[in-house]
């Protein structure tokens, strides 16, 4: 069988106890596994470690025990072949908006002349909606739904092999989110990129990705399930909504949000065996004895 793209095996994180408390396990021998040109999301309450997990994928913390594997080496430290957009944007604040996109771009490509990289940044940005003279602002300078606009285009327009999202969309009105969220497959679903996203929204969730991970509640907090989103594409917001496949993969996500993910908290039991794969979309056999065109044919007798 073919190797997954990314093997996170055995992963713990664990921060030290402060002051008169205890040492916090966030989790503890996480096992699970991405495959190349996959779009996964992870959702889970605040504070279960998703962060945690996104930081340790980009290279910028350093798991307690375990360790991933990225197209078969280890992940130590940060690399360009890894886009990350942050839940605080984090952009060089002493940087113009262009500029900090054209830092990313030409560090990705030292041998592009210094036209195709501004323009090349300029391109991410107008797809963004950063056009008009606010490239040309500094963070300061810009609200908060522009700078992580900034922060968005800088990941895209370096074109990672692993693009990391963390909320990246929680600051933008409903509008730019769905052009942006209709951008980001776009670039996607051309591409070999594999994403990978954090997110509370559990229809954006549904919309954007081919695979689901559900995390309990910290802390020991676990990625205890897959879900399939197994609905063609390419999909249609507006469309999307209409399809019974959509509402039994959205019940089944807000139940486990509203209910399991606390009474699954806390189980130090698991040995580390990997999230189950669940697939809420697909009708399971009873249903289907019942839908109509299903139903055993009456054949009529009187006569
Ligand atoms: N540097 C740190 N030192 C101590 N505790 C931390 C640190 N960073 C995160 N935590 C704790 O780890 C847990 C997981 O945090 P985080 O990954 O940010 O969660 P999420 O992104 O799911 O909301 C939280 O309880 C948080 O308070
Ligand atoms: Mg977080």
């Amino acid at each position: 069988m073919l190797k997954p793209f990314i093997e996170i095996t055995g992963l713990t994180k664990r921060f030290p106890a402060q002051k008169g408390g205890e040492q916090l396990t966030v989790f503890e021998n996480a096992n699970f596994s991405i495959k190349k040109g996959e779009f996964v999301c992870i959702i889970g309450h605040s504070g279960c470690g998703k962060s945690t997990i996104m930081n340790i994928l980009a290279g910028l913390d350093t798991p307690t025990e375990g360790g991933i594997i990225m197209g078969g080496k280890e992940i130590s430290g940060p690399s360009l072949d890894r886009g990350v957009v942050f839940q605080n944007y984090s952009l060089l604040p002493w940087l113009s908006a262009l500029k900090n996109v054209i830092f990313g771009v030409s560090a990705r490509y030292p041998d592009w002349s210094r036209s195709k990289v501004i323009e090349h940044s300029q391109k991410y940005l107008e797809m963004v909606g950063l056009t008009g003279g606010a490239e040309h602002r500094k963070p300061a300078q810009l609200s908060g739904g522009m700078r992580q606009r900034v922060s968005i285009a800088r990941a895209f327009a370096i074109r990672p092999k692993l693009l990391l999202l963390d909320e990246p969309f929680g600051a933008l009105d409903a509008l730019t989110r769905g052009t942006i969220q209709d951008e980001l497959t776009r670039i996607w679903s051309g591409s070999e990129q594999t994403v990978f996203m954090i997110t509370h929204d559990v229809d954006e969730a549904i919309l954007l990705s081919d695979r689901i991970l559900l995390m309990t509640n910290g802390p020991h907090a676990r990625v205890a399930e897959s879900v399939v989103v197994d609905i063609p594409r390419p999909r249609d917001r507006a469309e999307i909504i209409h399809k019974p496949a959509y509402y039994k993969i959205r019940n089944h996500l807000v139940e486990f949000l509203a209910r399991r993910s606390k009474q699954l908290s806390g189980d130090r039991d698991h040995g580390g065996s990997p999230p189950i794969t669940v697939r809420p979309g697909i009708d399971d056999a009873d249903d289907k004895e019942r839908r109509p065109e299903n139903r055993p044919k009456l054949v009529s007798v009187a006569s």
